[in-house]
């Protein structure tokens, strides 16, 4: 069975941040395969983990598009004969970054005016499929909630929500937990993460927090260790073990790992 975790909330919350802390818990505590999907264009999750990439999902689906237009008549099969879904299915599998424990995915550029939506279908499918092969999936989304649910038809088992230690943030952490009931996929449990605090939670915060309706799973220090890392380019996945923010992210990795176990 595949644990699927999903990452949202305010831009510059540190969704990043906590989908590459939280990949590396898993591959220092937990056995079995990740695979990290980057679905925000902005992000470079890729960086994080140290890996480097070269095609994204939106690359193949306009070159897809580019070869149907160019190829006019011949609309129902691909170059060699292929058919669509083959053709898509090989293209994922080249764009696949496979590292030791973890493979990565790029979504890239989201699907522009001229949408196509099969190749979207199929992509979603051929990703999907994918995903069932490994043992998490970890999944960096961009800002908006409705992405997420346009780009995989995967269910979540866990969403979490990560706000910085603002009521601005908090208020988009519960206009996106919100959105859940809304979306075509399944989410087993969703979570406020609050990163960044300096010290104990401001009590404003946290009555914000408690009248929220959002389950705390935990908090993250604000940690200077961050910023040497982001200025020489560093993977976050090579941050020493004993670091503030890499140990508050493996306790809120390993509470809600043990809630989807049970
Ligand atoms: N706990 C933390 N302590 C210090 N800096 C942090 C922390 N979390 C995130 N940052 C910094 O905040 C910035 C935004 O983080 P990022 O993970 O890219 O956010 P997002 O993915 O939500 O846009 C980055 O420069 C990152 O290094
Ligand atoms: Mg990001």
């Amino acid at each position: 069975m595949t644990t699927t975790i999903a990452i949202a909330g305010k831009g510059g919350t540190g969704k990043t941040t906590v989908a590459g802390l939280l990949i590396r818990y898993l591959t220092e505590s937990e056995s079995g395969s990740i695979l990290a999907i980057d679905a925000d264009p902005a992000s470079n999750l890729n960086m994080v983990l140290g890996l480097t990439m070269d095609q994204t999902i939106g690359d193949i689906r306009e070159e897809m598009l580019d070869q149907v237009q160019s190829s006019g008549a011949l609309a129902g099969s691909m170059p060699g004969g292929m058919s669509k879904v083959d053709y898509l299915d090989y293209q994922v599998q080249m764009a696949l970054v496979e590292g030791d424990r973890v493979d990565f995915l790029a979504m890239g550029r989201p699907e522009g005016q001229g949408c196509y939506c099969a190749a979207n279908q199929m992509l979603r499918v051929i990703i999907d499929r994918i995903g069932k092969q490994y043992e998490y999936v970890v999944i960096d989304n961009e800002a908006g909630m409705e992405h997420l649910s346009r780009r995989t038809t995967r269910n979540v088992d866990v969403l979490l929500l990560v706000t910085d230690p603002t009521q601005r943030g908090l208020a988009t952490a519960q206009r996106m937990a919100a959105m859940v009931p809304e979306l075509e996929i399944g989410v087993g449990r969703t979570y406020l993460v609050v990163n960044r605090l300096r010290g104990a939670m401001p009590t404003p915060l946290a009555e914000a927090v408690g009248e929220s309706g959002l389950e705390l799973l935990g908090t993250i220090p604000e940690d200077a260790a961050m910023a040497e890392f982001e200025f020489t380019g560093r993977p976050l996945v090579e941050l020493p073990a004993d670091t503030a923010v890499y140990q508050a992210v493996s306790e809120l990795a390993m509470r809600a790992l043990r809630e989807v176990t049970v």
